[in-house]
């Protein structure tokens, strides 16, 4: 149990969720980003943010003044020794307790900076708490949601594997009570949605929360490459959803567990669930 909780990258797809999460339990919750006059207006009473920059390390005192508990995240496209040296930090500065947002299968693969980052975590002097998540439902809009708006369509190269979608909202919930609630320390947890599904099945879904034909067109990896590198993309960025699709292509995505269940006391929220309530993001005009 800790009381003065810092979530970085606050602003982000799941620590956002840690916030609101961690205010309506009652705790104290530092938001730290990068530009904390920007993000204040958008937190939830009483939050507060505070200014943080992982490559800015006259940031990192100030953000840890006080504080017992963080989540920790790997901003995307971050070198990984800016959080793990933030982490020394924290731990130097008496945190008890570090929640780590890492991915599903991250203990098997040292080719994700998660590998090493856990292996951190798990030998320095402070307590951890590693969540590993599945691919995010929350991708399927803030990546795809163009294709879905002007072509009705879902435009991914993952052939017919399934995967195991968690919603970045349970993902949240789990980050705020690994940190106000005992029983958590030194253990991690996969954190998957309650089925596998394959992007056939995904594009049934949002048809029928958006009453309207969406399709899966499985284009080959060169067509995926090139339309998401037209679009502004970052080859480097295309060529990890490669990867993350290729991983789903090859069956290496759908493992299901009941760890949110286990954690939260209630089963994950479901692909339904997450296509009803962001049916506005696949909304034309
Ligand atoms: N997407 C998935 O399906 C998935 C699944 C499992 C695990 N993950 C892992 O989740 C992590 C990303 O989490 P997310 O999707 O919640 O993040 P996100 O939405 O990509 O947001 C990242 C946040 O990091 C902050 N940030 C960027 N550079 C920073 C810096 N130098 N110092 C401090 N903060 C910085 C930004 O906040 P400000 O601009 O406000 O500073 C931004 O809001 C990655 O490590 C990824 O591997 C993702």
């Amino acid at each position: 149990m800790t009381d003065r909780i810092l979530v970085t990258a606050a602003t982000g797809t799941v620590g956002r969720h840690v916030v609101t999460e961690l205010v309506d339990r009652g705790a104290t919750a530092l938001a730290g980003t990068r530009d904390p006059g920007d993000a204040g207006d958008a937190l939830p009473e009483p939050a507060r943010a505070v200014a943080l920059d992982f490559e800015r390390p006259e940031t990192w005192g100030p953000a840890l003044e006080g504080v017992d508990g963080l989540f920790l995240v790997l901003p995307p496209g971050l070198d990984r020794d800016r959080v793990t040296d933030f982490a020394d930090a924290a731990a130097r500065v008496g945190v008890e307790q570090v929640a780590y947002l890492s991915a599903l299968g991250a203990e098997k693969n040292p080719l994700i900076p998660h590998y090493r980052i856990e292996r951190h975590l798990a030998s320095a002097p402070v307590d951890h708490t590693f969540l590993r998540g599945s691919f995010f439902s929350q991708n399927l809009h803030e990546v795809h949601a163009r294709d879905v708006r002007e072509r009705d369509e879902i435009f991914v190269p993952a052939g017919d594997g399934a995967t195991s979608f968690v919603d970045a909202r349970d993902v949240g919930a789990v980050g705020a009570t690994v940190l106000t609630e005992a029983g958590h320390r030194n253990a991690a947890y996969d954190l998957t949605g309650p089925e596998a599904l394959t992007y056939d099945e995904v594009a049934d879904v949002l048809s029928s929360a958006l009453d309207r034909r969406i399709t899966y067109a499985d284009p080959p990896i060169p067509a995926f490459v090139r339309r998401e590198y037209a679009r502004g993309r970052p080859l480097g960025f295309a060529l990890l959803m490669v990867g993350i699709y290729t991983t789903a292509r090859l069956g290496l995505a759908d493992r299901v567990t009941d760890d949110v269940d286990r954690v939260l006391g209630r089963p994950p929220r479901s692909m339904a669930d997450y296509a009803r309530d962001y049916a506005d993001e696949f909304r034309r005009g």
